[in-house]
């Protein structure tokens, strides 16, 4: 699913997306792309509120994290991991896979 162009996604934001019906984070890292749900796992707060840096996402409610490079992986007080999309670009378009 089409979620924007290259150009939408400022470089180390954490950019919300609205797509099908699903709250997403988008984030461009350089030539690295991720995208996951707008909502901790913890408490269902919106990540789209937290911090990123080097493929960690930092929920600022209660501080748990989420390695993006480790399949979501996330830490206390976070118990489930972040589930992850695949993203693709294509030309100048941004795709998610939402399977
Ligand atoms: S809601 Fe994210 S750490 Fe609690």
């Amino acid at each position: 699913m089409r979620v924007g162009a290259v150009g939408d996604f400022a470089d180390g934001a954490l950019s919300p997306v609205a797509v099908a019906g699903r709250e997403l984070v988008v984030v461009r890292d350089g030539d690295a792309w991720y995208a996951f749900p707008d909502r901790c796992t913890h408490a269902k707060r919106p990540l789209s509120d937290g911090d990123y840096a080097g493929g960690v996402v930092t929920c600022i409610y209660h501080g748990a994290t989420f390695d993006l490079n480790r399949a979501g992986k996330a830490t206390m007080p976070a118990l489930r991991a972040l589930p992850c999309h695949a993203v693709a670009v294509e030309g100048d378009d941004v795709f998610v896979d939402l399977a």
